[in-house]
């Protein structure tokens, strides 16, 4: 009862917090014009549509739920009150038929669109100017929003593999995904940890595929597990039911089958589409696997039965065929495997993969569909009709764009919602990473590397939601919300990233909406954030939440109060000390405490400058990331790190003067599951001039793996005004590791110089 009261009062106070001009629409439309005065909706408010217009009665439902008022659908009315759902009546010539028109007057709601979808988007505005609950009367602001999508994919994606979530779960994703607009819903069915749909003509694919013996408890990276059977599926009916569902809601679910890798769970049911024969278990450990489907005539054949039942269940035009993240190690020992690669005059292992994803691609044409891949697609070939979903970065987006290919855009930096969120230590475990709210709402999905010409090829983007380290509903939720909130405002097209604050006003109000629903959701955004840079003999510290007033700071390590050092402006750090900072909001904490270590050394802050840049997502920071007096966090490679796709580390620091040093630090990172990996060496050198160059010292990798990445070598005392460091990348990823024949990622952080 209580919580019951609170989010009365809660709601009140954000409807007097928003001026007539900053409605909290999410996403934002792209034209909104205020009027003068309110419409009442009451008991006597008659909804006008057809009698089989699924909207009028999502809306009827929406406003019996939320409002207790049970209005008429009627074909037509005399009533003084009206919401009337128009159709088809204005002649537009759109390209994604998702236009709409809300307009709001005294006694008049009319919902214009030229199809059901349109009208669909317009009553997920008007329910967004509903109120929560009916209290003293509805009142609605008179207004006229006129609206339409930017992008055609508005995706977001869920792995069930995993983890396996219920029927009604997926009903309640769908649900979630309608209210903020999105249209495409990627349902990631296969994996190594079990493979979750019903195939008539391969039972096994479930009776065996479906199920594991455990699972990793904790992080990847501990390595242990239990053993406690886990599985499940989704039946053919319930399949057809969650399409329909989506349908009714204008989400497209495009479902993944993964081949050629991924495929464990499959091999596990049937051995003899391997290449060795097996027998194989469904996966325990996540990561990346060796065992894959053996691309012999066997296997095809398997194949298109299994994407011909997965065509009649899903009627999307794509089909996505995964393609990523596929050892070659099998393929290279297998005899079948390279007689293919001889009969059909291969290069090697990677044109066999595009062998596989072309000859797959002639069959879903034939049936009238289209392929899309992950970005791997694009080595050794693109298919000639395939979509790519970029996820390692744009890159791949881009040069499938280039070649004329629609794109789906995923960048891990961006639209991987299994990142921490918010500070490491306050979340629950994670994949790793850091992708807050901010880092999704600024995400342009048009990269400026795009001509006019070839941005058409970008359909849209969509967000990743992979479940290793998400077991349960709730904390599905938690990863979804509210990032899917700053996805939705990306695609929708209004997203302006220099206008990020305005934005999050908007979505702490939504908060409200969530706690209403039950919906568990990340408050990270009220954690306090930080930002460094170089100041007089140190770094300055600056701090943000939400509403930069209530932060409190200590400089002793102490945990902060409403009493601490109120934070006025950035905090200059001259010597190490550990800054621990909370925001405050009516003598409360309303975050969990933010902590940062500084180490101060003769580096700090200096002028820093790198041979190769690092990779555009592990690099916003720039060189001076490395001489900020904060070291990188393990668990948070996407902060406070910066990461080499392939490249070394170069880096030459200034200090300034002739400085005697004899000590110089750097830390680098090792993450396999994340295909980061130690550097093979890494070599020191001082200089007086900044052209002569002595070394120093040369730091094996297995040195490096002993010191487990922390770096600190110690020599006699001498003078340098000059330090270089390079650290050379591990380069292809060798067989048998996560990511083998890939690049290596390299990340490295705080180069320290003491005396
Ligand atoms: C992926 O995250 N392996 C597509
Ligand atoms: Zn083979």
């Amino acid at each position: 009862m209580k919580r019951f009261f609170l989010i009365i009062i809660l709601f009140q106070i954000s409807w007097l917090s928003f001026s007539q001009e900053n409605l909290a629409f999410i996403p934002k439309p792209h034209q909104i014009d205020y009027h003068d005065g309110f419409f009442e909706l009451n008991s006597e408010t008659v909804i006008q549509a057809d009698e089989d217009s699924f909207e009028a009665k999502y809306l009827q439902q929406i406003i019996k739920n939320q409002l207790g008022l049970n209005l008429e659908i009627s074909t037509s009315s005399k009533a003084d009150s009206k919401i009337v759902f128009l159709s088809k009546i204005i002649e537009i010539e759109k390209s994604f038929k998702e236009w709409y028109n809300l307009s709001i007057s005294k006694n008049k709601i009319i919902i214009n669109s030229t199809t059901s979808q349109g009208a669909f988007y317009g009553v997920q505005t008007l329910i967004q100017l509903l109120p929560l609950e009916n209290i003293r009367g509805i009142k609605i602001q008179c207004l006229n929003i006129t609206d339409e999508p930017k992008f055609q994919w508005r995706g977001m994606h869920l792995d069930v593999s995993r983890h396996f979530f219920s029927k009604e779960f997926i009903k309640k994703y769908i649900d979630y995904l309608a209210i903020y607009k999105m249209n495409t819903f990627h349902w990631h069915l296969t994996d190594d940890q079990g493979w979750r749909i019903e195939i008539k003509k391969y039972p096994k694919l479930t009776e065996v595929g479906a199920w594991r013996n455990g699972s990793m408890i904790g992080h990847y990276t501990d390595q242990t597990f239990d053993n406690i059977p886990y599985g499940g599926f989704y039946t053919q009916d319930e399949i057809k039911e969650i399409v329909a569902y989506a349908k009714e809601r204008h989400i497209t679910i495009i479902p993944e089958i993964e081949m050629p890798g991924h495929a464990l769970a499959a091999l596990a049911s049937y051995p003899e589409f391997s290449c060795n024969g097996g027998p194989f278990e469904v996966g325990k450990t996540w990561g990346v696997l060796e065992d894959v489907f053996c691309p012999k005539d066997e296997t095809f054949t398997f194949l298109e039965n299994i994407l011909t039942e997965v065509m009649e269940l899903f009627p999307s035009e794509y089909i996505h065929i995964g393609g990523d993240e596929s050892p070659k190690v099998r393929w290279k020992s297998c005899p079948h495997c390279q007689k293919r690669i001889k009969d059909e005059n291969l290069k090697d292992e990677h044109e066999l993969q595009s062998y596989f994803i072309q000859r797959i691609e002639k069959f879903v044409n034939s049936k009238g569909r289209k392929i899309i891949g992950w970005d791997e697609i694009l080595e050794g070939g693109l298919a000639p009709n395939a979509a790519v979903m970029s996820w390692r970065g744009t890159e791949g987006g881009i040069a499938a764009a280039k070649q004329k290919h629609f794109v789906v855009m995923s960048p891990g930096s961006h639209c991987y919602f299994d990142h921490y969120q918010g500070e490491p230590k306050n979340e629950p475990i994670a994949f790793g990473g850091y992708t807050n709210v901010e880092k999704v709402y600024s995400f342009n999905p048009i990269s400026k590397e795009l001509s006019t010409e070839e941005s058409k090829y970008i359909l849209g983007a969509q967000a990743n939601l992979w479940t290793e380290y998400i077991n349960t509903p709730e904390h599905a939720e938690y990863m979804l919300f509210p990032r899917i909130a700053a996805l939705s405002e990306v695609v929708w097209g209004t997203s302006n990233s220099k206008e990020y604050k305005e934005f999050e006003k908007r979505l702490i109000s939504h908060f409200e909406i969530y706690d209403k629903k039950g919906i568990n959701y990340s408050k990270a955004i009220f954690e306090v954030t930080s930002k460094v840079q170089p100041a007089e003999n140190g770094v300055a510290f600056e701090l943000k939440s939400a509403n930069p007033n209530g932060i409190k700071y200590t400089t002793d390590g102490s945990e902060p109060n409403v009493n601490s050092i109120p934070y006025e402006k950035p905090i200059l750090v001259t010597k190490s000390q550990t800054i621990k900072a909370a925001y405050f909001e009516n003598g409360k904490a309303k975050s969990a405490t933010i902590e940062q270590p500084f180490f101060i050394t003769k580096s700090t802050g200096k002028e820093i400058e790198l041979v190769h840049q690092p990779h555009e997502n592990y690099g916003i920071g720039g060189s001076f990331t490395l001489v900020d007096g904060m070291k990188g966090n393990s668990s948070k490679f996407g902060r406070d790190w910066l990461g080499f796709w392939g490249d070394d580390l170069e880096a030459t620091i200034n200090l300034g003067i002739n400085t005697t040093i004899s000590k110089i630090g750097i830390n680098t990172l090792l993450s396999e599951g994340s295909w980061i990996y130690f550097p093979k060496e890494i070599k020191f050198f001082t200089s007086i001039d900044g052209v002569n160059f002595q070394i120093v010292k040369s730091i094996s990798q297995n040195e490096i793996i002993t010191a487990k990445g922390k770096i600190i070598i110690e020599f006699p005392k001498r003078k340098t005004k000059f330090i270089k460091v390079i650290a050379k990348n591990n380069g292809i990823i060798a067989d048998g590791k996560p990511g083998a024949g890939s690049k290596s990622w390299l990340f490295v952080d705080e180069i320290s110089v003491e005396l």
